[in-house]
């Protein structure tokens, strides 16, 4: 696309005709959502889109891909935060149907937590739509180098670069969590649709990576070449190491 404007415009599209079809019928809608700089200019049309009475959310379910661990839903660094702030806030979800990772819970409770996120999933069905960004590192959702392809939610180390791109966020990298809870690359695989975003140059040689370059666990996003339904939608700039 010319730039990430019109780029997450045809995105928030594709949404909200996901959304039209399946109210048709009375289906809901699971989404998996991403946070970070990349989508927020999609939540900023799909809470216009619903403005104007074009769709509403009483169908929808979300699963978020992650959240800092620790983290306090009330902090201002958190994605709940995030996630209000940029569409739950202005869309008529019911808050019952938004899933986040819960970054307050002990190390003890997080194992059956993290396999009752994967079930909530599975039990509504599975993911119709997941948005994905992509970190420097080749990160999806926080599925550093490293992480399998049958990985599943669990709670993993953050890569140094991934710190270092969250760093000014936090006022220094020393106060950036080192840890945080993903969904896994085998979560993110099973979802029926995929869409990976990415803006800018910053991104352009991960992307190449990413569409080109041999599948390993170093750059997880390469994982993606196996899906059967993913795309990655692109601004001019971060396709333009594209061969
Ligand atoms: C966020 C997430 C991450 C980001 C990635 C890119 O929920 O899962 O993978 O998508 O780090 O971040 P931005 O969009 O800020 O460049």
């Amino acid at each position: 696309h010319e730039n990430a404007d019109k780029a997450s415009y045809y995105v928030a599209n594709e949404i909200a005709s996901l959304i039209k079809t399946k109210a048709k019928t009375k289906e809901s809608v699971v989404l998996g959502l991403a946070t970070g700089s990349t989508p927020t200019k999609v939540y900023d049309y799909l809470v216009d889109f619903h403005k104007k009475g074009l769709i509403s959310f009483s169908n929808v379910f979300t699963f978020n891909l992650d959240e800092y661990y620790p983290m306090h839903p009330k902090s201002i660094h958190s994605y709940v935060r995030f996630m209000n702030e940029h569409l739950f806030d202005h869309i008529d979800i019911p808050k019952e149907n938004i899933h986040i990772p819960d970054g307050t819970l002990s190390k003890e409770d997080l194992r059956d937590y993290c396999q009752a996120y994967e079930e909530k999933i599975t039990n509504l069905g599975g993911i119709d739509l997941q948005l994905l960004g992509i970190g420097r590192t080749g990160h999806i959702g926080f599925n550093e180098p490293g992480s399998t392809e049958t990985s599943k939610t669990r709670l993993v180390r953050l890569d140094r670069v991934t710190r270092l791109d969250a760093a000014s966020d936090f006022f220094g990298e020393e106060n950036v969590p080192t840890k945080a809870i993903t969904m896994g690359v085998g979560t993110i695989m099973a979802a029926k649709r995929i869409i990976l975003m990415a803006w800018g140059e910053g991104k352009a040689q991960v992307i190449r990576d990413s569409v080109e370059g041999e599948i390993k666990e170093s750059v997880p996003a390469t994982f993606l070449q196996q899906h059967q339904n993913c795309d990655f939608i692109l601004d001019k700039a971060s396709a333009s190491e594209l061969t």
